[in-house]
């Protein structure tokens, strides 16, 4: 299993693979968690989601920024997407990385930028805008940068992983602002974060109970875990907690009926909506949390309709050969 994962987070790390998939458009499978390339196919999936009472959080894909002009840009089509999402009314705000506004550029650029963004969401119906946590190497600038933000905005808010040793502590310095709580999806040293299922789960379950009985801001749960919505909605039930205080959060194309059943019973529920061209690395980290979602890609590499698009290059091919029989050999063995 770590063999398989490792595998699935090198590829999402791979440039040239992020860059190669980028120029064919959402393939192998991606199509199906991926809600579009461009802003009004993306509308039209929260349309849809709205109708069955979900709202979303958009997340405008991109890896590898590494110059000032694709964080330039990277922010102008966040912004043109809160513009959208305020003129078409609907039920909608945005997650953003702060590594694609110029993070790894120049801190205080990324800042400005964020900034920007923060502003320009204040025309737009004050719209909520979420910093997405990252690999462990970016915490020290994101965390930098949301302390200064916070200090001017209300709207912003950000995500605590529960795989790091310091997430309690982390999550105590954010109890007035709006937060994600999730287990973690990148890969990190033993060092800086639990490396087992179930000392993350542990983890997890504590900072969902200490963040629901203590925040005085919103919060999201973010998972698709049965085990761990059972129990968040057990312990809402027993400790009398409002539950306008939070809401359960799954990414697009994951377990949909379910989400539709939590929505109906009555829960606050966000989907999280990728889209753009930048899918391959966000498909490759969805991989690497579940192997079994290899079965996404084996569907379309075997949809006859699908086959003139997989021209993804030599490299690819090989790379996605090696995931395949991985992904296999471990299906065989569960
Ligand atoms: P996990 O993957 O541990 O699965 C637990 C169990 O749930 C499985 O054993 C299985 O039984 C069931 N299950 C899970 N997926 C299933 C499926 N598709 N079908 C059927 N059963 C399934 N990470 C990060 O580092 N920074 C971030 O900003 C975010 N943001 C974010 C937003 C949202 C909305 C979500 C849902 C997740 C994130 N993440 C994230 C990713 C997160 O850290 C984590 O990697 C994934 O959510 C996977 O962990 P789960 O909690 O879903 O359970």
């Amino acid at each position: 299993m770590p063999v398989v994962k490792d595998i699935f987070i090198a590829l999402s790390n791979n440039k040239f693979m992020n860059e190669s998939a980028k120029r064919m458009g959402p393939a192998l499978g991606a199509n199906k968690v991926v809600a579009g390339v461009d802003i009004d196919s993306t509308i039209e999936t929260v349309e849809k989601l709205n109708m069955k009472g979900i709202s979303c959080t958009l997340d405008n894909l991109g890896e590898f920024v590494t110059s000032r002009q694709e964080a330039l840009e990277a922010q102008q089509n966040i912004v043109e997407i809160m513009r959208r999402n305020y003129n078409a009314n609907i039920d909608a705000h945005v997650s953003i990385k702060l590594t694609q506004l110029g993070l790894n550029i120049d801190r205080e650029f990324a800042y400005q930028n964020t900034r920007e963004i923060l502003l320009k969401a204040h025309e737009y119906g004050n719209t909520f805008v979420n910093i997405d946590a990252e690999k462990f190497e970016d915490l020290v600038g994101i965390t930098e940068i949301i302390d200064r933000l916070k200090g001017e905005f209300k709207n912003v808010g950000t995500v605590i992983q529960a795989y790091l040793y310091d997430s309690m502590n982390i999550m105590g310095k954010y109890s007035d602002v709006r937060l994600r709580l999730v287990k973690g999806a990148y890969k990190e040293a033993s060092h800086i974060a639990y490396q087992t299922k179930e000392e993350i789960d542990q983890n997890y379950i504590k900072l969902i109970e200490r963040r629901l009985l203590t925040a005085k801001a919103f919060t999201s749960i973010a998972t698709h875990d049965h085990n761990i919505i059972n129990h968040v909605k057990q312990f809402v039930k027993d400790n009398n907690i409002d539950r306008n205080s939070f809401e359960f959060q799954m990414l697009f194309g994951f377990r949909t009926d379910y989400a539709y059943q939590i929505a109906s019973e009555g829960y606050n529920f966000c989907m999280y909506v990728p889209f753009g061209q930048d899918w391959f690395g966000y498909f490759m980290r969805r991989l690497a949390e579940r192997p079994q979602n290899i079965n996404l890609m084996l569907l379309d590499i075997f949809n006859k309709k699908n086959k003139g698009k997989i021209t993804f290059g030599a490299t690819l091919l090989a790379g996605v050969s090696i995931l395949i029989v991985g992904g296999i050999s471990l299906l065989k063995k569960k």
